[in-house]
Order: structure tokens, then C-alpha cells, then sequence
């Protein structure tokens, strides 16, 4: 069995890696760029942007976990167009994993419309392929949200609601998909438990024993009712595992050892 990990030089692409080094699969991988840390496989660049590379990353594989992604530049070509040129060249592959988010079809945020599309490509195509949609990961709401604090202040809008998952464990149960026939669209894959984004950047203070404060704001619009009604989770398909809190302890663990 070969499994072709694209993106692998992103978040989930290198947990993706990370746990198919003592695998025993034999791995191929491509991005644009070099990944820093290469595993026991071949690397092949491609772009789905231009098309580069496409049809030699493809080459002599079994099974694709398509990790890559461009949420902001190109987006529409990355995701969507860029992407039915990839399928076309997918004839012999045996299984298509493709990591979805939770929500995108009540979520009006264009990135999200984007992965609509392309899940239905998909659908519509005759490659075999599996959609499991995932929570955000917890790096990506701290990332995004609680990265730095303004005068002191997490300026959040606090009544955001996330259910943030591990990308390890998210990784971890792609690979387990590898083996599975090809399911379609499968349950989602969401985390622990439910936050206000306020009570996680509350959490963050605590544990690093900072200093800052919260100032919780309020954004108008359909995008931000969306979030701060929990569109964007799925209480029925919580995994047990890495919470939040344990992320962030882990983080500070880590730091001490360094
Ligand atoms: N982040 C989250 O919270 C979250 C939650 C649920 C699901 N997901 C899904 O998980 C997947 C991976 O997300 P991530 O957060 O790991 O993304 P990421 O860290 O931003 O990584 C994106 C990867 O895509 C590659 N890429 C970007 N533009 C490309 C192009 N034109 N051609 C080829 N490769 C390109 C990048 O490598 P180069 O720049 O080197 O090419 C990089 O390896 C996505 O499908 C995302 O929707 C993410």
C-alpha cells in the first residue's frame, strides 16, 4: 500500500507524517515546499495551483489524504478548481481522504463554501473517496484568536463557540481510514468538549499564569451568529482525548523542558 500525503508541509499534514514514519506504509508526499523534516519516502513538488507535478505525485499510489489547502490566497483554484484537475488524474487511486470542517454548509464564510464545492466534486465523481469533517484544531483557535493580547487584552468575540480537537488525533484517525474501504461521507470527527471562546482564552491566562485580561466583544452578522450558535461543532460526535486545556498544559510542559 502507498499513501500520498499532499500538504506536507502543513498542520496536519506533518501529524500526518509524523505517525506514518513507523507505520510500515510506504509514503510519498508533496507540497510546494520542501518539508523541513523529511520522513522515510519520496517527495515530489506540485502545485494545484498551476497544475505542476500533479500527475507525477499521483503516480504509482494507492491511497491520497489530500491535506492541502489555501484558506486564503487562490482559494477558488486551490480548493475547487485546482482540485476536479487533481480528481481527473485519480483514475486508479483506490481511496481519496478528504479532511472536511464541521459545519461549512450552515457557516457562510467563503473558505467554507469552497470545501462545499469540493466535497461535492467529489460526490459527483467516480473516485472512490472519504469526507470526514473535523472541528478546528486547537492551534488554529489559538492561532487565530488568542495568538496576542492587545494592552493587556484578549480582544475576543467572546460568545464564539468551538470544540477544538487535537490535530494528532485527527491525524491519527485519517490513518486509521487508509485500510477502510472508501465510505463516502463518514460521521464527523469533533473534540472533547464545547468553549466559549472567552472561557478558552480565560483558560490560556490561568494556565500560563498571565497577567492579561478578556474584553469580550460582540460581532454583528450572519458569520458570527454562526459561530456564536455552534454551527461550527457537533455534541454528537465528541471524541474523548486532548482537550483544550490539556493543549495548552502540554505547551507549557514542552517550553519548561526546552
Ligand atoms: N485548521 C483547522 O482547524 C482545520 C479543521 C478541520 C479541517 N481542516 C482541514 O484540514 C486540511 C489541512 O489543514 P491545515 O490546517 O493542516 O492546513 P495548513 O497548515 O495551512 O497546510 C496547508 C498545506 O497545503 C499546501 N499548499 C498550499 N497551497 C498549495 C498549492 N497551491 N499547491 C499545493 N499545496 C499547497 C501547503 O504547503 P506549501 O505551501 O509548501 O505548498 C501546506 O502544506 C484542510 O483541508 C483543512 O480544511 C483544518
Amino acid at each position: 500500500m502507498r499513501i500520498l500525503v499532499t500538504g506536507s508541509t502543513g498542520k496536519l499534514g506533518s501529524a500526518l507524517l509524523h505517525r506514518l514514519e513507523s507505520s510500515g506504509y510506504k509514503i510519498k508526499l508533496t507540497s510546494r515546499r520542501k518539508p523541513e523534516r523529511m520522513v522515510n519516502g519520496e517527495w515530489v513538488y506540485s502545485d494545484l495551483l498551476s497544475g505542476e507535478g500533479l500527475e507525477e505525485a499521483v503516480k504509482d499510489v494507492d491511497v491520497i489524504i489530500h491535506a492541502a489547502t489555501s484558506p486564503v490566497k487562490h482559494s477558488k483554484i486551490v480548493e475547487v478548481s485546482g482540485f476536479k484537475e487533481f480528481l481527473g488524474k485519480m483514475q486508479h487511486i483506490k481511496n481519496i481522504i478528504y479532511p472536511s470542517i464541521v459545519g461549512i454548509d450552515d457557516i457562510p464564510f467563503t473558505y467554507y463554501k469552497k470545501k462545499l464545492e469540493a466535497e461535492e466534486l467529489l460526490r459527483k465523481s467516480a473516485i472512490p473517496h472519504t469526507i470526514v469533517r473535523s472541528t478546528q484544531f486547537h492551534h488554529f483557535v489559538e492561532n487565530i484568536f488568542l495568538s496576542k493580547p492587545f494592552f493587556s487584552r484578549y480582544i475576543v468575540p467572546g460568545n464564539f463557540k468551538f470544540q477544538s480537537v487535537d490535530v494528532n488525533e485527527f491525524a491519527k484517525h485519517l490513518i486509521g481510514l487508509v485500510e477502510e474501504e472508501p465510505q463516502g461521507r463518514i460521521a464527523d470527527f469533533a473534540g472533547p468538549e464545547i468553549l466559549t471562546l472567552k472561557e478558552m482564552a480565560e483558560l490560556k491566562i490561568n494556565i500560563n499564569n498571565e497577567s492579561n485580561k478578556v474584553l469580550s466583544i460582540a460581532l454583528p452578522g450572519k458569520l458570527s451568529k454562526s459561530f456564536s450558535e455552534g454551527k461550527n461543532t457537533n455534541p454528537l460526535q465528541k471524541h474523548e482525548g486532548i482537550s483544550f486545556e490539556e493543549y495548552l498544559r502540554d505547551k507549557v510542559n514542552e517550553t519548561l523542558l526546552k
